[in-house]
């Protein structure tokens, strides 16, 4: 999908200095070319060695290094990229880029560029939301540099917070949406193991409207189902996204349906049908007001509150998953539980008739909902298995290879 497009990746000096390896590796995996540079301060964190071994050329790092002005001018570096990332980027690279100063090869072929511009920051959680970061990054914004990331979750810093580096493959994808002309456009990115099949995810919470201005809602923040449909796409399979209101960017190559209630979501999952493979990681809201009121509901004389009375919404899993001629041949579950985790999950998987249930506790102190990372137990008819704390991506990459290896051996 990247294939022939140039990147100039700019590593500047953070703890994550070290995940833009990563990147380097996933994005020539997706066909990107890489050139790079190392920040001085970034060349404490990773070696040039490394970059140069994952990047398959030298990493430059000197502005005044007449070798590397020979080979390749930071002009060149520039001119010869079709999008510039920085991934880490830290707040004193940002500040740089913000107010145009020009003093070592990475800002100096920052303001000497034209070309497209991402940015991946990563710092402190404290850092990330000073007043002087955020502006810093606002201007950037303005200038139409694009961001991704940063995440929250566990700092380097052992603190938890916003300001943690994207996931490389959601750099790797982001790029990749910006060196696509026009919009992206859905499909599945390359062939891969479940090329020719069909998928479906649903993810994200739905908010069941009260009044215009008011609704119930939950926490999920997509970023899980977000994941899962990534990773089917980029597995090559032909993927649908039907998702509640998140703050996240549309994943890479899939179709994607944005809807706001259960009813919404139910409607949408039932048009996108028939598929091979469903997803069902959606928070979905148990009820919603019987009745939505037309106007704003007033506060009433006295202060009485309001009684909202609930009407149960349609169960999307159970739909997807009772027999019949467009049931998906896996359908997968979530099981979200505060205790007896494993007993209340197996009774679920029995009851919703999906194949395999992921049981995550979400009494847990690190959380899972709008968390980075995620623990789960995959609940099947064979049992029950445990799988270690992943960030969601990796956890999304885990499920989506159990799911090839599983029409693998049913093809065979
Ligand atoms: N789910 C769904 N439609 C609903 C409720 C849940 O599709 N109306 C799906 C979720 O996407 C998830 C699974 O069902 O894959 C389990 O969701 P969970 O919230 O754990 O369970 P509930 O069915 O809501 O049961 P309870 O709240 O009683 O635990």
């Amino acid at each position: 999908m990247g294939a022939g497009k140039n990147v100039l990746l700019i590593i500047a000096g953070g703890i994550a200095a070290y995940k833009a390896l990563d990147v380097i590796r996933r994005g020539r995996e997706r066909g990107l070319c890489f050139r790079v540079i190392l920040t001085r301060s970034g060349a404490e964190f990773v070696t040039p060695l490394s970059v140069a071994a994952l990047a398959g050329s030298k990493a430059y790092s000197e502005l005044f290094s007449l070798t590397d002005e020979a080979e390749m001018g930071h002009i060149r570096l520039v001119r010869e990229a079709d999008l510039v990332l920085v991934a880490p980027a830290t707040a004193d690279l940002i500040a740089k880029m913000a107010n145009g100063f020009a003093d070592d090869l990475a800002s100096t072929a920052l303001l000497a560029n034209e070309k497209p511009v991402l940015i991946a920051p990563s710092m402190n959680f404290v850092m990330w939301r000073h007043p002087a970061v955020q502006a810093n990054v606002a201007a950037l914004r303005a200038r139409g540099v694009a961001t991704v990331g940063p995440g929250a979750g566990d700092l380097a810093c052992g603190e938890v917070g916003d300001g943690r580096l994207a996931e490389p493959i959601d750099i790797v994808n982001a790029a990749l949406r910006l060196l696509s002309p026009g919009p992206l456009s859905p499909g599945p990115l390359s062939p891969g193991p479940l090329s020719g099949l069909k998928a479906l995810v649903t993810s994200g919470p739905t908010y069941e409207a009260i009044d215009p201005v008011r609704f119930i809602g939950n926490r999920s923040s997509g970023r899980q189902g977000h994941a899962i449909a990534a990773a089917l796409a980029a597995a090559g399979a032909e993927t649908t996204l039907v998702t509640g209101p998140t703050a996240l960017a549309d994943p890479a190559g899939c179709t994607v349906h944005r809807i706001e209630s259960a009813a919404e979501m139910l409607a949408k999952v039932q048009q996108s049908l028939p598929a091979d493979i469903a997803v069902a990681a959606a928070a979905v809201s148990d009820w919603r007001p019987a009745s939505e009121a037309t106007q704003k509901m007033k506060k009433r004389e006295g202060g009485e509150p309001p009684r909202i009375e609930l009407a149960t919404n349609a169960d999307i899993l159970a739909t997807i998953s009772a027999p019949g001629p467009k049931r998906p041949r896996l359908v997968v579950g979530f099981a979200a539980e505060t205790e007896k985790v494993i007993e209340h999950a197996t009774a679920k998987r029995r009851k919703k008739q999906c194949d395999w249930i992921l049981a995550n506790d979400v009494s847990a102190p690190t959380g899972t909902f709008g968390g980075a990372d995620n623990k789960v137990h995959v609940i099947t008819a064979d049992g029950t298995e445990e799988w270690p704390r992943l960030s969601k991506t990796e956890l999304a990459e885990r499920l989506v290879a159990r799911i090839a290896e599983t029409f693998k051996s049913a093809k065979s």
